[in-house]
């Protein structure tokens, strides 16, 4: 076990939202507020959140639970315990190890890593950071020349299953973006970044770390045919320009071996799409709460989505997991795992690969500590009578 650094122990930081405070200390505003904010009035990111406050445990007391059994198979994979680390785009804009070191993590951990389509580091380096499973976000940018060249590159590192993410049409309207003039500050014009250049001041060590990474890389991992690999300047328009369909779908199966997750389902009428067009699994998120702002918060819609698909694929779940406790309402509403975004991210903001496995620690330790408490010594025997819904949430929830 390598020792964790001092700035990132106890009592520094006890819980993730103490990793969201370092974070926000370490990066500039621009960069913290891409990776903590939400589309329009924030109420999807607010709710993803809240949803889990006001679910209770109802525990089994007087057992002695000695051990608890985390452990969890998804996609054939087994984990160690059943939370899995999202797809976080420009993960080398917060930390310069990035996506590498979030992999790294992961694999140290025993779970596994889903690489971003929008990555920094090239697939290969990040496949080769973990010995555990290593799976890819897809986003079609470039169409789908440049996406079957990604995939087969993809396979042959060792990628073994397919996250295609659907709830990006568009981009989502991030106001805080616009006012800190994200837009302009990855522009390069100059003259145009000067009235946001002062936030980067009193952020001096991201500046340096930055900047000795070489400033902004294009897409290693989205390479035009003819042209090269795509700026990020281009990903807003590339992203609107080939939105993916359940049609695509027919095409990947052909292109991509392995299991494919439909990632961005919000009703039970699109996993039943899912399983039409041959996935192996949803994720139920709302992009936390990046993309369409007014939906509603996925532990609330999990149970629809669980009762559509009836057994038939995997459900996994996103979106405001900050606690162990929040992982284990997602299982006990029906969720095989969870995909955790922001929590590892804050870490890895904080401190690098540090941060990512103090994250993955601190969830692991609430996990196991939960699980004694309510008196469940394994995964599989968690279910809705561990938990009391609220009365006013949707009938395929109560
Ligand atoms: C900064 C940031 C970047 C993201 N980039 C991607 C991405 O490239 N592809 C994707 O499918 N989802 C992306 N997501 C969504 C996450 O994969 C995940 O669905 C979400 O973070 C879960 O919510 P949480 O952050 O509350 O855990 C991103 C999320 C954040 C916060």
């Amino acid at each position: 076990m390598t020792k964790c650094p001092r700035s990132i122990s106890p009592p520094r930081v006890v819980n993730i939202e103490d990793l969201r405070t370092l974070a926000q200390r370490r990066l500039p505003r621009a960069v913290f507020d891409y990776l903590d904010g939400g589309a329009e009035t924030e109420k999807s990111l607010r709710e993803n959140n809240r949803a889990f406050e006001s679910l209770t445990f109802r525990p089994r007391n007087a057992m002695a639970v000695p051990h608890c059994d985390l452990r969890t198979e998804v996609l054939g994979a087994e984990l160690a315990f059943p939370a899995i680390l999202a797809p976080i785009g420009y993960s080398r804009l917060i930390h310069p190890a990035g996506e590498c070191a979030a992999c790294s993590g992961a694999g140290k951990a025993g779970t596994a890593y889903i690489l971003s389509t929008i990555a920094g580091h090239k697939m290969e380096d990040v496949r080769a950071a973990s010995t555990g499973p290593v799976w890819y976000q897809l986003y079609l940018l470039g169409g789908r020349p440049a996406a079957e060249a990604a995939l087969d590159r993809a396979w042959k590192a060792g990628f073994t299953a397919l996250f295609v993410t659907i709830d990006t049409g568009t981009a989502g309207m991030r106001e805080r973006d616009i006012r800190n003039g994200t837009g302009q500050l990855m522009g390069g014009n100059w003259l145009g970044m000067i009235p946001y250049l002062s936030q980067f001041f009193s952020r001096p060590a991201w500046v340096a770390a930055y900047l000795m990474d070489g400033g902004l890389h294009k897409l290693p991992n989205v390479v035009i045919p003819g042209e090269g690999p795509m700026s990020l300047l281009d990903v807003a328009a590339a992203l609107a320009e080939s939105v993916v369909t359940w049609q695509d779908f027919h095409w990947l199966r052909k292109v991509w071996p392995g299991p494919i997750v439909a990632k961005g389902v919000l009703t039970g009428e699109d996993a039943l799409r899912a399983i039409d067009v041959g996935a192996a699994g949803v994720v139920v998120s709302n992009h936390g709460g990046r993309q369409l702002d007014g939906v509603s918060a996925t532990l609330r819609v999990l149970p629809e989505i669980v009762r559509a698909v009836n057994g038939q694929i995997e459900v996994l779940m996103d979106g405001g997991v900050r606690r162990g406790g929040d992982i284990i309402k997602a299982i006990c509403m029906g969720a095989r795992a969870v995909l955790i975004g922001r929590a590892y991210a804050y870490g890895m903001a904080a401190a690098g690969e540090p941060g990512v496995n103090r994250a993955i620690a601190i969830l692991l330790a609430d996990l196991e500590r939960t699980m004694k408490l309510l008196g469940c010594a394994s995964l599989s025997e968690l279910n809705q009578t561990y938990v009391e819904v609220p009365r006013d949430w949707p009938a395929a929830a109560r």
